[in-house]
């Protein structure tokens, strides 16, 4: 297990080319299940998730390798219907599977997920969707059984919430169903348009990602399909935070500003000069940012929950007081208390955190409590005095690729060290 080490207080410059996307990439690689052929996504990331991602597919019979950040998938060769214990608990959102299999197989063996660092992590949604589906499900011994008998029948689904996960599980299970699925109040965020178009690459007939009723026409997909993962959203306005923080300038290539506008805006608000063109943005930062309104986090296009502890850790030496309400995952400050350790001054209570501006951050030893909030804490170091040393970055390595690599580039003193 490896540990991060950050001198901070300095200014970071330079240009930095965003990642592919987590979130996107991995209801994607599922998706290839459909495909029964071949699937090449590039831009895909190198990360733990993706990692586990690949397990499950070779787990299930598919034939995968990657060169660079270009994954080939071949599911032609899909033996397997479950997915074994050990394997889910690699990956929480591995449920992103289930309609994926049960569309292709008529069958799904699951292991039920838990809860996860971010709380309770329920996939109601998910199952009541699948229900309507035509689908049966049981539980049996800890395992969720989902079957269709025949086949899976297109119908109206309306989430009583837009959940991500759910939007892209009845996306994938009605592909393969017969007729026409309308899915509304579905979620909204960019990776479900990026599933949209993988899929519709692989000739299924989808509409209306990116609003609130997605139409699905049954009818499977097929392959040879190529896909090009879109940019990190959540990686991009990690980096703006950390050189909004530390003061500097950054230049991020290979973005989409518009999935970025919460965060720009808000550290606009903050003090900080964005200049956007195209598909990049340079941020400027004088480094002693202003409080800001209360950020409060929605789904898309909201705030983003995902982009919440950095710009939270970005806010700790503001002038001010800057107010953080979180409404979609119970326990998304744990990184909280590591900040408070640096000299953050910090009030939880319940889904508000109240952040007034300390004079100073001092680095000490602190742990990655989560994905996020390690991050948050990469962000805290590197505006701090001192040496922070970061340990359980194993979380961190979830979702970003080589991001010691990435803030060296920008003039940042960071090593990973063994611990
Ligand atoms: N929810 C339910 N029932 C369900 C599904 C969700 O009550 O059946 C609740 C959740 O408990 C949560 C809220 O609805 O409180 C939102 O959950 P959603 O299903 O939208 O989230 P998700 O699909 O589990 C994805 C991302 C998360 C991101 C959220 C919200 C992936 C792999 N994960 O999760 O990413 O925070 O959407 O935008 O796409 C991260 O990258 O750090 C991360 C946690």
């Amino acid at each position: 297990m490896g540990k991060l080490k950050i001198h901070g207080g300095s200014g970071l410059e330079g240009s930095l080319q965003v990642q592919g996307a987590k979130n996107s990439v991995l209801p994607i690689l599922a998706a290839s299940i459909l495909v029964r052929g071949e699937s090449l996504l590039q831009n895909c990331p190198d990360l733990k998730d993706v990692d586990a991602a690949i397990s499950i597919l070779r787990y299930l019979g598919c034939s995968v390798t990657r060169v660079g950040s270009d994954v080939h998938i071949d599911s032609t060769t899909l033996v397997r219907r479950d997915i074994p214990d050990a394997l889910m608990r690699e990956m929480r959102s591995s449920v992103i599977f289930l309609g994926a299999i049960l569309g292709r197989a008529g069958e799904a063996v699951l292991s039920l997920p838990g809860g996860c660092e971010l709380g309770p992590r329920p996939i109601n949604l998910h199952l009541d969707a699948l229900r309507a589906l035509g689908a049966t499900l049981e539980e049996r011994g800890g395992n969720i059984v989902a079957r269709a008998e025949g086949c899976l029948l297109g119908t109206r689904i309306n989430l009583t919430s837009p959940s991500v996960g759910a939007t892209e599980n009845i996306m994938l299970a009605a592909v393969s169903a017969e007729g026409e699925t309308v899915i509304t109040n579905a979620a909204r965020e960019p990776e479900i348009v990026d599933l949209q178009e993988f899929l519709m690459a692989a000739g299924a007939k989808i509409s209306g990602a990116g609003t609130s009723t997605i139409t699905i026409q049954g009818g499977g997909a097929k392959g040879p399909v190529t896909h090009r993962v879109m940019p990190d959203r959540i990686v991009a306005a990690t980096y703006l935070s950390a050189v909004a923080f530390a003061g500097g300038r950054l230049e991020l290539c290979g973005i989409v500003p518009g999935h970025i506008e919460m965060v720009t805006t808000l550290l606009q608000t903050a003090g900080c000069e964005i200049e956007t063109r195209g598909q990049g943005l340079t941020l400027f930062s004088k480094r002693r940012l202003q409080a800001i309104s209360p950020v409060i986090t929605r789904p898309y296009p909201g705030f983003s929950t995902d982009a919440q502890p950095c710009l939270l850790a970005a806010s700790v030496k503001s002038k001010g007081t800057t107010v953080f309400i979180e409404n979609i995952f119970q326990n998304r400050y744990r990184y909280v208390e590591e900040l408070r350790r640096m000299g953050a001054d910090i009030k939880l209570e319940g889904r508000v955190a109240v952040v007034t501006g300390a004079e100073r951050l001092c680095g000490t030893s602190v742990s990655a409590t989560d994905l996020r909030g390690g991050a948050a804490l990469i962000v805290a170091a590197l505006g701090a005095e001192g040496e922070t040393v970061i340990a359980e970055v194993e979380h961190i390595d979830r979702g970003y690729d080589s991001i010691e690599t990435a803030l060296r580039a920008l003039g940042a003193d960071i090593e990973r060290v063994d611990g």
